[in-house]
Parts: C-alpha cells; sequence; structure tokens
C-alpha cells in the first residue's frame, strides 16, 4: 500500500521543511503502508533533508528523458538521483492537459527514470467526455501501450473529472478500471482523484486498489495523515 501526496505547485521550500518535519513526527510508527511526498522541484532538497532517517521517500512531480542537455526549463533524473530523489510521477494529466505532453514522452520520461534507478508513478485516465462516449478502455489501453513493465513501475488511475473537483469515483467504478489496467500490465495501480479522508478507506479496501496519489488533500497534515491510517489499516 502507497500513499503519496501530490503537492502540485504548493508549498515553498521553507515551508516544505516545516511541513515534512510535521509529518514525520505525526506519522512515526506506521507500519503497513508506504509514504511519500512529492513537492515542486524548488522544494526537493527541503523534504529530502527534512525526511532523512524515516522511512518517508521523496519524489518529484516530473522529469526529462535526457541525462542533460539543451533543454531549458527540465530536469534530469540523474539530478533527481544526486538529490536523494527516490522516484517521480510521470505524465500528470495536468501536464498532458496544459503542457503538451504525450503518451509518446510520457514513455520516454517513465524510461528514462526506471533506467537511472528511480521508481515512476505513470498517470493515467479518460476525461469526462471519454468516459461518456464509452471510451475508457480505449483511452487507458492507448496509454498504457507507451509504458512497459518494470518491478520500480506503478500506475495511478486518475480519471481527469475527478481530479481536484470534489467528484470522486465510486470504489467501484475505481476497482473496475484497475482491475482491466492490472489485467494489461501487472504492476500496482494507485487511485487518484479527490482522495479524501472520508472516502480514503473505501477506495482502498477494494481488491486492486493498491494506493492513493493524493493532490489537495495532502497539503495538509491532519488530512494527509488520516488518509496514510486508512491506509494502514
Ligand atoms: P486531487 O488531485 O486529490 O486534488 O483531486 C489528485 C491528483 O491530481 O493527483
Amino acid at each position: 500500500m502507497l500513499i503519496a501526496g501530490n503537492w502540485k505547485m504548493h508549498k515553498t521550500a521553507t515551508e516544505t521543511g516545516e511541513f515534512c518535519r510535521e509529518l514525520r513526527d505525526a506519522l512515526g510508527g506506521h507500519e503497513g503502508v508506504d509514504v511519500a511526498v512529492c513537492p515542486p522541484f524548488a522544494g526537493l532538497a527541503a523534504a529530502v533533508q527534512a525526511l532523512a532517517d524515516t522511512e518517508i521517500a521523496v519524489a518529484a512531480q516530473n522529469v526529462h528523458w535526457e541525462p542533460e542537455g539543451a533543454y531549458t526549463g527540465e530536469i534530469s533524473a540523474a539530478m533527481l538521483v544526486d538529490l536523494g530523489v527516490y522516484g517521480t510521477i510521470v505524465g500528470h494529466s495536468e501536464r498532458r492537459q496544459y503542457f503538451g505532453e504525450t503518451d509518446e514522452t510520457v514513455g520516454r520520461r517513465a524510461a528514462a527514470a526506471l533506467d537511472a534507478g528511480l521508481w515512476v508513478i505513470a498517470c493515467i485516465g479518460e476525461t469526462e467526455e471519454e468516459r461518456e462516449r464509452g471510451e475508457t478502455e480505449d483511452v487507458l489501453r492507448r496509454q498504457l501501450v507507451a509504458l512497459e513493465s518494470h518491478d520500480d513501475l506503478v500506475i495511478a488511475y486518475e480519471p481527469v473529472w475527478a481530479i481536484g473537483t470534489g467528484k470522486t469515483a465510486t470504489p467501484e467504478t475505481a476497482q473496475e478500471a484497475h482491475a482491466f489496467i492490472k489485467a494489461l500490465l501487472d504492476v500496482p495501480v494507485l487511485y487518484g482523484g479527490s482522495v479524501k479522508p472520508e472516502n480514503a478507506a473505501e477506495l482502498l479496501s477494494q481488491p486492486d486498489i493498491d494506493g492513493a496519489l493524493v493532490g489537495g488533500a495532502s497539503l495538509e497534515i491532519d488530512s494527509f495523515v488520516a488518509i496514510c491510517q486508512a491506509g494502514a489499516h
């Protein structure tokens, strides 16, 4: 069971250090659940420092596929490894929607990160229109084809209509999508999209839901810790 907090573009490095120290104290001794935080690039060093000697992992929100080069604004996997970062998200729907990310670039980012020894949370999920047109399975299949199975690869199923909207997928809808994904690629699958303390336990009790990628509710200690506790049961 993995609970990962995707902070998106929230928290300065100073706020990150404070939050991670509080998280360390609040989570001390939680068994049965792996926990990760994914701050913006600028906060990664502060998070690594604050969480040194803990089991809480630090991951990035994106990574480039080349080891170095003329790619203004990008960060390589080697740079993340050097900072003490363990993993990275790739292919978040906000990257696909606002920054031109495609299945191909997501696949290249994932492969480079895995080659460098990072674990990867690769996000996939259909939009509301795609679901209404009955295209959910086609979309998931297309997004998955770009990814290769690997021991350190985790998929996050994040229906775009559920992200930041408060409209969580029902446990049954999520379970159905997770089972479909696992039949195509045998890796752990996290659910993401309006996960909150109130719905976490029910979602996480589904047989093919192996954890959660949490956005908004990962920004406050109390709600993030409550979701981690729900995952530990
Ligand atoms: P949300 O975001 O929990 O705020 O819906 C999830 C995500 O985008 O990873």
